[in-house]
């Protein structure tokens, strides 16, 4: 018996890295899976079915139940398309893990247009549309008055919580991920549907682009930074245990799991019952910020372990 044994999940990038990770473990929970992949180079370019086709493969061989869709997910009708498949091969949709993506880093001085637009492409818009028909799906259902069951999982970046220097694309996209998964816990929590975001650290292609020996595992040591290690998080919130869990952002690598709080309010500076001026502002700038940095915010949490 496993824990989403009857469940039917989308989970888009499928093909490699953490994406192939998740469709493994939640087909091993015994989730049936639709496995979304373009097939394309790291920063996007090409396309090749043979990613999402092997990852269905290792599915059917441990006894699961998958199937491929080599569509682009940040294609509004793709998106719906991938909705429609599982539906149509499944019978309907509960957990859909929004992980497809790409990377183009440069200084934002050095960006072109095409960086930019490939980028927030593919995460931004390709998490929205994804989450826009699986919406649409599950209030449908609602309204019908049918029982619903749904986990919208995202992918973010702590690129995009604290900004990593050469993304501005990517970090900008990565961070919008965060809005729109606040967003729509609010919108979708009145039919019990959840949404999350996870910020991954995991050695993949993508981190080899960019770090280079990202992580590299120590012979005989634990591999913190196997995707492996990031599946369980996705299992976890996929499954009915999480129900009550929603609109949070996970840091999640190795051993550890850690809840974000995200924005929390700083300092404040009131001019009672009139507007400020500059001068006012300049003179209360020592208050404002008293008890927090006025210059840049720190790049990454501090690992606990
Ligand atoms: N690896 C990390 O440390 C790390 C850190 C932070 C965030 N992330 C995020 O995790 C996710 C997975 O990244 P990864 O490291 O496994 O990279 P990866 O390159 O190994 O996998 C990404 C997959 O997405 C697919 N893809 C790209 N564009 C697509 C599209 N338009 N439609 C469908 N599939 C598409 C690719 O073909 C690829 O198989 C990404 O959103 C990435 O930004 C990864």
């Amino acid at each position: 018996m496993g824990l989403l044994d009857g469940k039917v999940a989308i989970v888009t990038g499928a093909g490699r890295g953490l994406g192939e990770q998740h469709a493994l473990l939640l087909a091993s929970e015994g989730a049936q899976v639709v496995v979304n992949d373009l097939g394309g180079e790291w920063d996007g370019q090409g396309s090749d079915d043979r990613p999402a086709q092997q990852v269905v493969e290792k599915i059917e061989a441990a006894g699961g139940a998958a199937v491929a869709n080599y569509d682009s997910c940040s294609n509004w009708k793709a998106a719906e398309g991938l909705v429609q498949q599982a539906i149509d091969t499944y019978g309907g949709l509960d957990i859909v893990v929004n992980n497809a993506g790409i990377l183009r880093d440069k200084m934002s001085y050095n960006m072109d247009e095409s960086d930019w637009d490939s980028v927030i492409d593919v995460h931004l818009k390709g998490h929205f549309a994804m989450t826009h028909f699986a919406g649409k799906y599950w209030r449908a259902k609602a309204k019908a008055g049918d029982e619903v069951y749904g986990r919208i999982i995202n992918t973010s970046s702590e690129s995009g919580l604290f900004g990593n220097a050469g993304q501005a694309n990517y970090a900008a996209a990565k961070s919008g991920i965060v809005a729109l998964t606040i967003v729509t816990a609010r919108e979708l929590a009145k039919i019990g549907v959840t949404a999350n975001a996870i910020a991954p650290r995991a050695r993949t292609r993508m981190t080899e682009q960019t770090f280079g020996e990202f992580g590299k595992q120590e012979e005989g040591k634990f591999d913190a930074f196997a995707a492996e290690n990031v599946a369980p998080v996705i299992g976890w919130l996929a499954s009915p245990a999480a129900q009550d869990v929603t609109g949070q952002v996970f840091i999640v690598w190795g051993a550890e799991v850690q809840v974000c709080k995200i924005w929390t309010l700083g300092g404040v500076v009131n001019a009672g019952d009139k507007a400020w001026t500059v001068d006012g502002l300049i003179e209360a700038q020592g208050e404002l910020f008293k008890n927090h940095p006025s210059g840049l915010p720190p790049f990454l949490l501090e690992s606990t372990s």
